[in-house]
């Protein structure tokens, strides 16, 4: 079941107009909310970050938390899994094909899910290839855009080379990956680039940072230089997918003894416990 302005509905029955914006331009924001036994994780995070979005392409919010909300959890009971990805996105809407956004436009508004399938005890045993791109993706990256070309070529780019992330550098400095953030471990202590319009703010990435903090590990939030990114002794990426998942094989080498590090693995652990925390606490508005 899915929502699309208005109503529920099947998938199948779901019908847009060929001059949306979202269609001509891309011209939409959207958010992936994981929901761990049907309850959505860090809802209001999620939010604050579509008010974001929202606000740097100037369209209106056009639903207030408490609608979200109800919209997220008439998606979660209206489809078969117990933990599911939470896709919404809203576009500008429908009109005449022109580049300057119209005004008075009546966005279009569309929820789905999918099954949430986080990575296998498998991958997380042996870790993840990556390989290094330059990030040629525009300087607004903050803004989490349908817009997703550059993070689609880059990924297929990874894949082409049997990897399962792109890992991107920009003037020589760290960004994130094409569809997650990056975590480097250099002599123990972690370290994270600083949130900026040349990433985008991840939920996830908070989350790791927030337990960092919690459990005293030694970690520094700053730009991270292409030679240190090399020469990690630990890699992870964080996404709302796939939590965080270890990279052990960077361009074709070994990161550090090439497999998951102890960092990594704590953080995980820790990670697996905070949001078992979360779900056992009493559901809230
Ligand atoms: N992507 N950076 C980029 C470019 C991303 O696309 C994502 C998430 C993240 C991590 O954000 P979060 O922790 O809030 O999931 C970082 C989602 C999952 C997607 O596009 O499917």
């Amino acid at each position: 079941m899915i929502y699309l302005n208005g109503e529920f509905m099947p998938l199948e029955d779901a019908k847009i107009s060929v001059l949306d914006r979202g269609f001509i331009f891309g011209d939409g924001v959207y958010e992936v909310i994981p929901t761990y036994s049907r309850r959505p994780f860090r809802l209001a995070e999620h939010l604050a970050r579509l008010q974001a979005s929202l606000d740097a392409i100037r369209l209106a919010n056009p639903y207030d938390g408490a609608k979200w909300a109800e919209l997220v959890g008439k998606i979660i009971a209206g489809n078969p899994w117990e933990d599911q990805n939470v896709y919404l996105q809203i576009t500008r809407g429908v009109a005449r094909r022109d580049h300057a956004f119209p005004k008075g436009l009546k966005p279009t508004v569309f929820l789905m899910a999918s099954e949430l399938v986080t990575p296998s005890a498998e991958l997380m045993k042996s870790g993840a290839k990556a390989i290094v791109l330059p990030d040629f993706r525009w300087l607004r990256c903050d803004i989490k855009s349908t817009s997703l070309l550059g993070n689609c070529l880059l990924r297929t780019l990874a894949a082409d080379a049997g990897c399962a992330e792109a890992i991107l550098v920009r003037d020589g400095e760290l960004t994130e990956a094409s569809a997650s953030n990056v975590f480097v471990v250099r002599n123990g202590t972690v370290l994270a680039p600083p949130k900026s319009h040349l990433i985008l703010p991840g939920i996830t990435y908070d989350v790791v940072l927030e337990i960092l903090s919690g459990n005293a590990v030694p970690h520094e939030v700053r730009p991270v230089k292409e030679s240190e990114l090399r020469a990690a002794d630990e890699i992870w990426v964080t996404s709302s997918s796939r939590e965080v998942l270890p990279i052990t094989t960077l361009d074709g080498r070994p990161v550090g003894s090439g497999k998951p590090g102890p960092v990594c693995a704590r953080v995980h652990a820790l990670y697996q416990e905070f949001k078992a925390q979360v779900m056992r606490a009493p559901a809230h508005a």
